[in-house]
C-alpha cells in the first residue's frame, strides 16, 4: 500500500517542515512505502462503524483506537473524536462525530 504523507510520523515531520520553512516545503510531495494495516476495526452498530472506516483511518494505524483501555464509554470516545477534529484538524462534520463515538463508546 502506498500512501502520501498520512501517518503521525510523516505528519509530524511535515509539521516540522512547514514551520521551519515557512510552508513552502510542501510543493513536492513525498511518497512513502508503509507496511499494510493489519488491524481492524470491531464491526459494531451503524453508521458509526462505517464512518469511523472512513475518518479514524486517513491519519493513523487504527491500532490507536485498538490500544486504549476497554470499557471507557461513550464520554471518553467523544472527547477522543473531538480531540482529534480540534487538536489533529481531523475533517470529521459533527453528525459523523456523533456516530463514531456512538459505535466506539458500545464497541470498545
Ligand atoms: C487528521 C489526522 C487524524 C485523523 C483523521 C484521526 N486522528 Fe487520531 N490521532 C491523530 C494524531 C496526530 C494523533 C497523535 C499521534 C501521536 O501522539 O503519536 C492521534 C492519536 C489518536 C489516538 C491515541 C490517543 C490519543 O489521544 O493520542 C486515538 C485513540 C485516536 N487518535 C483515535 C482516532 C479516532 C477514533 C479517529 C476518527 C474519529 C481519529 N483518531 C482520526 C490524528 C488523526
Amino acid at each position: 500500500m502506498t500512501i502520501t504523507t498520512r501517518r503521525p510520523g510523516a505528519l509530524s515531520a511535515a509539521f516540522a517542515l512547514a514551520f521551519a520553512l515557512g510552508g513552502t516545503a510542501l510543493a513536492a510531495p513525498k511518497t512513502y512505502k508503509l507496511p499494510d494495516e493489519t488491524a481492524t476495526l470491531k464491526p459494531g452498530s451503524e453508521p458509526g462503524f462505517e464512518a469511523a472506516k472512513i475518518n479514524c483511518t486517513a491519519c493513523h494505524s487504527i491500532d490507536y483506537i485498538n490500544y486504549q483501555p476497554s470499557k471507557k464509554g461513550h464520554a471518553f470516545w467523544e472527547a477522543e473524536v473531538q480531540k482529534m477534529i480540534k487538536v489533529y484538524k481531523a475533517p470529521i462534520d459533527e453528525k459523523d462525530a456523533k456516530a463514531i463515538a456512538e459505535y466506539l463508546g458500545q464497541t470498545y
